[in-house]
């Protein structure tokens, strides 16, 4: 039989040995509360009131009885409640787990032709993204529509003002750098936005004529983990401190639309001690306004920062050809890809769109249900803060 007591008067429940449960969050607890199932609740922890006690607490079996000071009566699984306690505290733990990768990084691929959506396959996908970052798909057919049939495994395509999707071509008056034939250091897209691009996609419908335009994978969060192992000080600076990234466009432009888009965010976005995102943009940081004595010491940690990811030990490397994509995570990994030559003909053809990070977690919940794969409520990652 396991013993219960009542402890501080009335605000503590200790069930079994050092088991301690706070009044409150045992009240919350309460399987009795009219909770939907969606998740949104009846009740209101804040109605509860401040003086709230443990009356009196009675155990038989599994099942522990509590009568409450403003007369409710609780009757709980005492297994169940181990449990909601248990992940309660260790939640954290729970985080979804990264392979992180290097240069020498096999990336893991998926038929296009075998997406189905619901499949083991498209299951798969989304575990592989979450998990590794990024995935490769190859196989797409020879259209234009394939982008959003692949878009569409991973939710609804976030709009903005580049539209649905992105089509970098090669302009003559290139407005971003994508559009002009230079290479691009590995960064993520459109920090300056409060929430940037989230699970994204890199559908190569043309590949440059005579080679070039590689694209060039970095992991982040290895680059972070590595910078935090042997210059702690530099990572702290990056993960607590915001920098400006900017985006400002007025000029009447063929594709998108005119913007003036600022925001503050840190470099890695932590929680406890788990890294959550990364923000990095070498070309679209503002000056960085920061307080005098920190100054000197965050330029350098940026530097840091971005010389690890020209760093070609981190650089995974890859040509897409024709009728493959990469499908990614912009708020962990980085894309670049190098220069190719003068691209007149306009036959360089990539389509870019991107999907919201929680709507592609939501997903694999759903699947992990529906295809009963064993493990723990997946905690994800929330990504890229802004401050
Ligand atoms: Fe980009």
């Amino acid at each position: 039989m396991t013993d219960v007591t009542i402890a501080d008067d009335g605000r503590t429940l200790r069930l079994g040995g050092d088991t301690r449960y706070n009044r409150f969050w045992l009240r919350d607890a309460c399987p009795s509360l009219p909770t939907k199932e969606s998740g949104l609740r009846r009740f209101s922890v804040a109605t509860l009131p401040p003086d709230l006690t443990i009356a009196a607490a009675t155990v038989d079996g599994d099942r522990c009885a509590v009568d409450w000071s403003d007369g409710h009566h609780s009757d709980f699984s005492i297994a169940a409640l181990r449990d909601l306690a248990d992940r309660a505290a260790g939640r954290r733990r729970d985080v979804t787990p990264c392979r992180t990768f290097t240069a020498d990084h096999t990336p893991t691929r998926f038929d296009a032709t075998a997406l189905e959506l619901g499949s083991e396959t498209h299951h798969d996908l989304l575990d592989t993204v979450a998990r590794e970052g990024f995935a490769l798909v190859t196989g797409l057919a020879d259209d234009d529509t394939e982008t959003e049939r692949l878009a569409a495994c991973l939710g609804r395509i976030r709009e903005t003002d580049f539209g649905r999707v992105f089509d970098i071509v090669t302009e003559p008056e290139a407005w971003t750098l994508s559009q002009s034939n230079l290479g691009q250091d590995a960064h993520s897209d459109d920090p300056f936005r409060y929430s940037p691009s989230g699970i994204s996609i890199l559908h190569c419908r043309r590949a440059a004529e005579g080679g070039g335009g590689r694209s060039i994978i970095v992991d982040g969060f290895r680059v972070a983990e590595d910078l935090r192992a042997e210059q702690p000080a530099s990572f702290e600076l990056l993960a607590t401190v915001a920098i400006p990234y900017i985006r400002r466009r007025t000029e009447s432009v063929d594709q998108g639309e005119d913007v003036d888009m600022v925001a503050y965010g840190p470099v890695l976005s932590v929680a406890d001690g788990e890294l959550m995102g990364v923000r990095f943009h070498e070309r679209s940081t503002g000056v960085f306004d920061l307080p005098a004595d920190i100054v000197d010491d965050y330029y350098l940690a940026f530097r840091a920062f971005a010389e690890k990811v020209r760093d070609p030990a981190y650089q995974f490397d890859h040509r897409l050809a024709d009728g493959e994509a990469f499908v990614f995570d912009n708020q962990r990994v980085l894309h670049g890809r190098t220069g190719y030559e003068s691209d007149t003909g306009g036959r360089r053809h990539i389509r870019l769109c991107t999907v919201d990070r929680d709507q592609v977690h939501s997903r694999l919940r759903r699947l992990k249900d529906v295809h009963g794969r064993p493990g723990v409520d997946l905690v994800m990652r929330s990504g890229a803060a802004a401050h």
